[in-house]
């Protein structure tokens, strides 16, 4: 480093501005190991304890960027346009969006996360098709991209490496919560896609990494604003996580979900979502200039098979089984399933997100620790939702687990996540906010 590490740290915590060349060498320091572990928390603590400016806030964006490889699709004519959601239960929104905005005529280049604790992964609900390969090298993504319109892979080590290092001490450090660090963690890796605009779904409620809707605003507003600044085109939808996204919780569960949507049912509120998510996309991508033509050419394309064509084509060249279109039991299931009934009369008075959440992740469907392993098969789909009228028995939920005691064990945690009340109460609006 050319600095002196000491010096800029404690600049930053006696509330100063560091410059972008100061700013750039401290990455420089993260990435060749220059600015050691201790070094490293106490600067995260700085930034955590008196944020940052927008200036610095892109600037330490562009820096974890450019920390590693930055992908370029010359090759791919379409406009390329991405989404990225801070994570929720039951989001499964990516697996659908990126075949329907593809069907568009937009090109999607997805490196998505593994999931840790409630919220789940994209990669580890992919990991539930058989064959399907997420370990793509830089020309086979390149490839799937051109090919079909969208590709979907793990980050590699290339990809802004000094998030990595950041993010492992900012997980044991108490420093995750901050806007500064989470948009620079978030964008760095996106901007590194090679994208011309991005749609950030900020969640908002008690299964969301922001809680209260003041702080995801602020969180959509800092990603909009360093996004922009960092040159790429920008929407945001701050969306409802105060219940689960659809019905199906668990990875294959999800997908099950998600196969059979493409021509057939489809949750209201997962389509809603998606489709919201969608048009900002195809309005950021410039493929028409009004969100009512976006909507209208998105439903048909869905209604006549187009994108269940594209999910297709994708699979084939991600190493899928394709016959998992026409055969869902391909991709297996768990070998305990239990309802979960209702005990009394009366109307589903909560669906409690953080609640289903844990039991997933407790039911082996999650990981506690990055290193755990995750079983694919296991999870709940629920039968009713808030609000809904049910009679004593009426199952309110399927648990899927893999022996009988978890199951049980389960299913009093669903039926206490699912309580049966005499008031009828509504989910309030799914979409809350719009920036764009
Ligand atoms: N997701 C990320 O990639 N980084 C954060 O800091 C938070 C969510």
């Amino acid at each position: 480093m050319q600095h002196h590490p000491a010096r800029l740290i404690a600049k930053k915590r006696d509330g100063g501005e560091l410059t972008r060349d100061e700013i750039h060498d401290l990455v420089s320091g993260v990435v060749d190991g220059t600015l050691g572990d201790a070094q490293l928390g106490a600067f995260l603590m700085a930034v955590c304890c008196n944020g940052m400016v927008p200036a610095e806030t892109a600037a330490l964006t562009l820096a974890m960027r450019d920390s590693g490889r930055v992908l370029q699709h010359g090759h791919v004519a379409r406009p390329k346009i991405d989404k990225h959601s801070t994570g929720g239960v039951g989001d499964k929104v990516s697996l659908l969006l990126a075949p329907l905005v593809a069907a568009a005529g937009i090109a999607v280049p997805m490196v998505s996360g593994r999931g840790l604790g409630h919220t789940g992964g994209t990669i580890d609900k992919l990991a539930a098709l058989p064959g399907y390969r997420t370990d793509l090298s830089i020309e086979r993504f390149q490839h799937v991209l051109e090919q079909c319109g969208y590709a979907m892979a793990a980050p590699s080590a290339e990809i802004a490496p000094a998030d990595r290092r950041m993010y492992a001490t900012r997980d044991i450090s108490g420093t995750v919560e901050s806007i500064p660090l989470i948009t620079s963690s978030i964008l760095s890796k996106k901007l590194a896609e090679g994208i011309d605009g991005l749609v950030m779904d900020v969640k908002c409620g008690r299964a969301a990494f922001m809680v209260q809707e003041h702080d995801a605003v602020a969180l959509m507003e800092s990603l909009v604003a360093v996004g922009r600044a960092a040159g790429i085109k920008m929407a945001a939808l701050l969306t409802d996580m105060d219940h689960p996204l659809g019905h199906a919780l668990g990875n294959s569960l999800e997908v099950v979900e998600v196969i059979q949507a493409l021509d057939g049912p489809c949750p209201d509120d997962l389509r809603d979502v998606t489709l919201a998510l969608a048009v900002e996309m195809l309005l950021l991508g410039g493929v028409t200039n009004d969100a009512d033509s976006a909507r209208a050419l998105l439903l048909r394309l869905w209604r006549d098979g187009v994108v269940k064509q594209v999910f297709r084509h994708n699979l084939e060249l991600q190493g899928g089984d394709p016959r998992v279109l026409d055969d869902l039991s391909l991709l297996g299931r768990a070998p305990h399933v239990v309802p979960v009934e209702a005990a009394r009369s009366g109307f589903v008075s909560d669906v409690d997100p953080l609640a289903l959440g844990h039991v997933v992740v407790d039911l082996g469907g999650g990981r506690r620790q990055p290193s755990d392993a995750i079983d694919p098969h296991v999870g709940i789909v629920l039968k009713h939702g808030l609000g809904d009228a049910v009679q004593t028995g009426d199952v309110l939920a399927f648990v899927h687990a893999r022996t009988a005691a978890a199951a049980k064990t389960a299913a009093e945690r669903v039926a206490a996540a699912m309580p049966v009340g005499d008031e009828r109460r509504r989910r309030g609006a799914l979409v809350k906010q719009r920036m764009a």
